[in-house]
């Protein structure tokens, strides 16, 4: 905790004729809020902060980030350490209670998912009214969405007790639900769930097992999936944190909410951007472009062309998270005897650009997204699931979130408020 010292205890704002005391919020890491929550009715004035870069929607205990020094923590872990030792399971339950659970606590956990896994059979019909080709992420959210049908009638005496029993089961199905938006594009049977499998093991045998053949999970491909499920699992406010939030903040319920936050994921600016790397790295491989010319794109404004997968609106050095990727590339592929020539390519592209006046003036370097692609494809995960994955890993993230709005006493419904700039009164 910054000592009183460190900074003013209010800030003074002169506004006209008027001067006001706002209050100062200091985090537990020195982070400085002004309060403005009585600005309009002491000045009649609102803030206008398009895309919230200077606004706090809340406070919150779950993460810290520090995009000046590049700092990642979960419930104050730093993700370094918790990328080597822990597990994704361990992390979901750190992020719902901000404390590691003791190995019971870990252990009942687990086995709570365990029996949750399964979808009810009619959902399983949700999917054959789907196109094939319909993009995983499109399929995710509506099934999403669709699980809350399945559960109106439960009710629990205790609301935080629903809103638990909804967080177990979107943990659970998620990935059966993922697993079957993949199996329906390639015209396989969906396969069950199996309850002698770890969670992450799960998730492989969901995807690559057929009836005909259980695909046995490499212990390597398992540990490659569960860091890459740890490093998306959460990231303070992001663009579909705070969807979850708002949905959450009108009352809909957790299925709703997440419906909405994978929908704001699949965005090419957000989440959906792994998939745009693979493609732009497979767009220079296959000669289309030099790294060289696509550089020079990137840097045209006009072009309509970016380098996906790098600058950061919190991070103005580099994402912690892309240096855990961009090491845990060279391990998986040595250890899996494969190589992959996009790693190259992404390298060159990293060289130019942390090179180039361009990306160090605007301090943009490599994000989550930009090498967790080439670990996708080292597992066998197709390109149009990538995102998926990303909300899979994201998933707790979400969840917690929305708990802590919940427990949260300032809570209200979000409603931002706008400056009008349309026409003045005229009659029709
Ligand atoms: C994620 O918020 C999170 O925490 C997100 C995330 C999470 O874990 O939830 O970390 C996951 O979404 C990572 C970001 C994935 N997206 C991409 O990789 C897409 C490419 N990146 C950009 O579109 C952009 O950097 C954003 C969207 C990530 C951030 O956008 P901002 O903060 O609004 O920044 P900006 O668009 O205003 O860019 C500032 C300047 C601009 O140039 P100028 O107008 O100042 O001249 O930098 C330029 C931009 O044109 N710029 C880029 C660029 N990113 C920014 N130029 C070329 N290539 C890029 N990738």
């Amino acid at each position: 905790m910054s000592s009183d010292a460190d900074h003013p205890q209010t800030a003074r704002l002169v506004f006209g004729d008027k001067e006001i005391e706002l209050p100062i919020i200091v985090g537990t890491e020195g982070e400085i809020g002004i309060d403005i929550s009585k600005l309009r009715a002491r000045t009649g004035a609102v803030t206008f902060d398009p895309g919230f870069a200077n606004t706090a929607a809340c406070k919150s205990e779950i993460t810290f980030l520090n995009g000046e020094e590049g700092i990642l923590r979960y419930a104050g872990y730093p993700i370094e350490e918790l990328a080597e030792k822990s597990t994704f399971l361990e992390i979901a339950w750190l992020l719902f209670y901000q404390e590691l659970p003791t190995k019971d606590q870990l252990r009942e956990f687990r086995d709570e998912i365990r029996y949750h896994t399964m979808l009810h059979e009619d959902l399983k019909r949700f999917y054959s009214a789907l196109p094939k080709a319909g993009h995983p992420m499109a399929i995710c959210a509506a099934t999403v969405g669709a699980l809350s049908t399945f559960y109106q009638d439960v009710k629990f005496d205790d609301p935080a007790e629903q809103r638990r029993a909804a967080a177990i089961r979107l943990i659970a199905k998620f990935p059966t639900i993922a697993s079957y938006s993949f199996k329906h594009s390639i015209g396989q049977p969906f396969m069950y769930p199996r309850n002698d499998l770890e969670y992450t093991e799960n998730i492989l045998h969901l995807m690559f097992s057929n009836p005909c053949e259980e695909y046995v999970p490499d212990p390597v491909v398992a540990k490659a999936l569960d860091l890459l499920l740890i490093l998306h699992a959460d990231h303070e406010q992001n663009c579909s944190t705070s969807t979850v939030r708002t949905v959450g903040s009108s009352h809909a319920n957790l299925f709703a909410s997440v419906q909405a936050g994978i929908s704001a994921l699949w965005g090419p600016l957000h989440g959906g951007a792994n998939q745009k790397v693979i493609e732009m790295l497979m767009a220079i491989k296959e000669g289309n472009r030099s790294a060289k010319e696509f550089m020079a794109l990137a840097k045209d404004k006009n072009s309509g062309v970016r380098l996906m997968g790098f600058g950061h609106r919190v991070y103005k050095n580099y994402d912690p998270r892309a240096r855990i990727l961009k090491k845990a590339c060279d391990d998986v592929l040595k250890k899996m005897g494969t190589d992959n020539p996009l790693l190259e390519i992404a390298m060159e592209l990293e060289e130019i650009a942390l090179r180039d006046e361009y990306f160090i003036e605007r301090k943009l370097y490599p994000n989550v997204d930009f090498y967790s692609g080439i670990i996708y494809q080292a597992i066998g995960i197709p390109v149009d699931m990538f995102t998926v994955f990303f909300a899979m890993g994201r998933l707790p993230g979400w969840i917690s979130q929305w708990l802590e709005f919940h427990r949260d006493p300032l809570s209200r419904i979000n409603r931002p408020r706008q400056i009008y700039t349309g026409p003045k009164l005229r009659h029709y």
